[in-house]
């Protein structure tokens, strides 16, 4: 297969400092429509593009990635397609997760994947049990993730918490919020890059994005390598972030 055959990265020092990076891999559907292939095709090699990116995120000094899967809209798409997609997550968790705990990365799933069919969810747990102790790099998966659901059931936890008189309302900050958030484990992003040419967020962590770099290629997902995450990563090393200051 030619996603297995390893091809040497553009050189890209790992002093970019981007430590977490994410990617809202969209254009399956294209890549496949362009070849006349059915849309699963696409979503297929969409697979092999993620195993690529995997492999190389150590190597590009990278803490996390996290990967926009499948999101909490997706659910509109037809029945058949989002069957496929359940499918190919599965079969992708089964058929890597052994390569990745020996790459000692660390899979986390961002998302309200727990109301997805009980074997998956017990699959996508074994996943996270089993390379939660590795070193990394984290891969962080959005599955049914919405940053809109993320934000409600954020402010359900912490109503929550005031509720039951663990917390006061008035000691909500921004830290209480992050820890309440599907990322809490994971580091401020940093870079968030979108493939295909779309130029919108489609839902994907509102919160998370205050300050990150945005960075959009017509690239479409399943033809995303290395070499284009190297890209993306040399522009953001030239971006000027001020965060509001000087
Ligand atoms: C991204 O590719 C994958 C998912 C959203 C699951 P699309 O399936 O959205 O591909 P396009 O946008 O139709 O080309
Ligand atoms: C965003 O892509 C979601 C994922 C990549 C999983 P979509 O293809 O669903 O986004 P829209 O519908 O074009 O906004
Ligand atoms: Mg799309």
């Amino acid at each position: 297969m030619a996603s297995r055959i390893k091809t040497p990265l553009p050189q890209i020092a790992p002093d970019h400092g981007a430590r977490h990076v994410a990617i809202i891999m969209d254009g399956n559907g294209r890549w496949a429509k362009k070849r006349l292939l059915p849309r699963i095709a696409g979503h297929r090699a969409g697979v092999d593009a993620v195993r690529r990116i995997a492999r190389v995120a150590r190597e590009l000094g990278l803490e996390c990635l996290t990967l926009y899967a499948f999101s909490s809209e997706n659910w509109k798409r037809p029945a058949e397609e989002v069957s496929d997609l359940m499918g190919l997550l599965r079969h992708f968790i089964q058929a890597d997760l052994e390569e990745f705990h020996a790459n000692g990365v660390r899979l986390q799933v961002i998302g309200d994947y727990r109301v997805l069919e009980p074997s998956l969810v017990d699959l996508i747990e074994g996943a996270m049990t089993r390379t939660a102790g590795n070193d990394g790099p984290t891969i962080a998966i959005a599955l049914n993730y919405g940053a809109q659901d993320e934000l409600v059931r954020m402010a359900q936890t912490l109503a929550r918490q005031v509720q039951a008189g663990e917390i006061s309302a008035d000691a909500i900050g921004r830290a209480q919020v992050e820890a309440a958030l599907d990322t809490a484990s994971l580091p401020p992003l940093d870079l968030l890059i979108r493939t295909s040419g779309e130029l919108r967020l489609s839902n994907f962590m509102l919160w998370q994005a205050a300050y990150a770099e945005l960075y959009f290629t017509d690239t479409l997902w399943p033809d995303f390598d290395g070499e284009a995450l190297a890209r993306a990563l040399a522009a953001f090393k030239q971006r000027d972030r001020r965060f509001g200051g000087l």
